[in-house]
């Protein structure tokens, strides 16, 4: 009896876990078919960004303004005060962002990119270096409109897909005091630091890091300001990585994270669980007075930054959900799920298995193409054909032309990501994507790589069109 018992039992080393939320609504997805798919990719230039939402089975294209809302949250919307001078929303949500996030003054604008475009504009001047822990797409357009040009300061492992580093987003501290000597410090207008870092396989930036970088910075008199995007999920990985941090609250660490920061910029659309918004904070009057200024001139008077009052609301109330720790234990942990499953299978990704999304190495995936064939570009298509799955490039194509030569830039990494929109999808939508992506490498020798017929001149990579060579 006491054998058949211990045979039948379980590990119990081993326990599941669920999401800490139920479902309340649902929205239809619809299946189609290989050859549907087929020409609609073809029709969309083989560029995901260009397909029709509805053709998409599983959409993980990006986590960006993709999340599905609380049920508190969507009762806040109901108490949107849609004044146009000074909402209620407004003080709500700069109440939050101050005591969750730890900066003074806030600007709310629509998305990211308004506050980046902020922030360059009142920084920059013409000829500035912006150093940094590798480039974002957006950010970095903003630099170079506003005269600058971006300097990855990065530590090397960060280019490199198969290193095991935990803290990949770190600053390399010499790489970057080398710089601001070489260039002068009155050339480095701040150093813009991204936590979780999205090009590198969203990979995290440790507490000890941004510390002595701060120090570094201070004996230079450089500001440090913080892409503060996904800094929850990069708490998160200090909890879980970082000595000292294992039983501090994530809601404390990014606190004293940010602490080190001179202010910040947000697109409120990932970490903070709403469809729309951001903010940029600052902890310098006079920057912030620079700021509120502009702000009026780009997305609308200071208390609503291009955002209705509802929408601040829902993001006040996201801020609170998005700290909690059982939330972004899931979150994150629904990402490890569906990596586990690739390794398992020896799908080439990125490692460590980033915060918001899987990263498909598409080098080590398509050895056979060459990089200005667009084997990101050329993967993320055939995921599509395969199983109606969306992702996205993060290779070439996103890397865009050098302003001063017209050449590609060739980044080390090619990648596809794999993003997962939060509290959106299930374990089983992980499991048929991860057998999507499965099949795909199967047959990867078939694949033959993508030529550019149409390029758009900023961010190419939202407009281009390509075709099979
Ligand atoms: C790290 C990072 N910074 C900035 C942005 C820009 O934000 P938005 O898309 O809200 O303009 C994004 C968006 O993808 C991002 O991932």
């Amino acid at each position: 009896m006491t054998t058949e018992n211990s045979l039948r039992k379980r590990d119990s080393s081993k326990k599941s876990w669920a999401e800490p939320w139920k479902v309340k609504m649902v929205e239809p997805t619809r299946w189609t078919t290989r050859q549907y798919r087929a020409e609609r990719i073809q029709e969309a230039g083989f560029n995901t960004f260009l397909l029709k939402s509805e053709d998409v089975y599983i959409d993980l294209l990006t986590d960006s303004g993709t999340s599905a809302m609380s049920d508190y949250q969507w009762a806040g919307l109901m108490l949107g005060d849609e004044a146009y001078a000074g909402s209620r929303n407004f003080y709500h949500l700069e109440a939050n962002i101050q005591k969750f996030y730890g900066y003074k003054y806030i600007v709310p604008t629509h998305q990211g990119r308004g506050a980046e475009h902020l922030v360059s504009q009142i920084y920059i001047k013409k000829g500035d270096v912006v150093p940094g822990n590798m480039y974002f797409t957006t950010t970095r357009i903003h630099q170079e409109l506003a005269g600058g040009s971006f300097e990855d300061v990065i530590v090397d492992e960060a280019h490199d897909p198969q290193s095991e580093r935990p803290f990949k987003g770190d600053v390399d501290l010499g790489k970057l005091e080398d710089l601001i000597k070489g260039v002068g410090r009155d050339r480095i207008p701040y150093v813009s630091l991204a936590a979780t870092v999205n090009m590198a396989g969203g990979q995290p930036v440790s507490m000890q890091n941004v510390r002595e970088l701060r120090a570094l910075c201070d004996g230079y008199g450089v500001p440090v300001l913080l892409d503060a995007t996904r800094a929850i999920e990069n708490a998160y990985f200090i909890q879980q990585r970082e000595e000292g941090y294992r039983d501090k609250k994530v809601a404390d660490i990014l606190l004293e994270f940010c602490s080190y920061t001179h202010g910040s910029w947000m697109s409120a659309k990932k970490d903070s669980l709403v469809n729309i918004g951001g903010w940029l904070a600052l902890n310098d009057w006079n920057k912030f007075e620079e700021a509120r200024n502009l702000v009026v001139v780009y997305e609308g008077l200071h208390t609503y930054g291009g955002l209705a009052g509802r929408d601040m609301e829902a993001m006040a109330r996201g801020i609170e959900e998005s700290v909690d720790d059982g939330h972004i234990r899931a979150r994150v942990g629904q990402v490890e799920y569906l990596g586990g499953k690739l390794l398992d299978w020896e799908v080439p990704i990125v490692l460590p298995i980033g915060g918001h999304a899987v990263f498909l190495d598409a080098k080590r995936f398509y050895p056979h193409i060459p990089q200005d064939r667009f084997p990101a570009q050329t993967l993320a298509a055939q995921i599509y054909i395969e199983a109606g799955v969306r992702t996205m490039e993060r290779g070439i194509l996103s890397a865009g032309r050098d302003p001063e030569t017209g050449r590609h830039r060739y980044p080390k990494l090619e990648l596809v990501r794999v993003a997962i929109p939060r509290r959106v999808y299930t374990q089983a939508h992980m499991d048929v994507t991860a057998e999507a992506i499965e099949e795909v490498f199967w047959n990867r020798d078939r694949a033959k790589g993508l030529k550019l017929v149409y390029e758009p001149k900023y961010l190419r990579f939202f407009q281009a069109r390509l075709e099979p060579v």
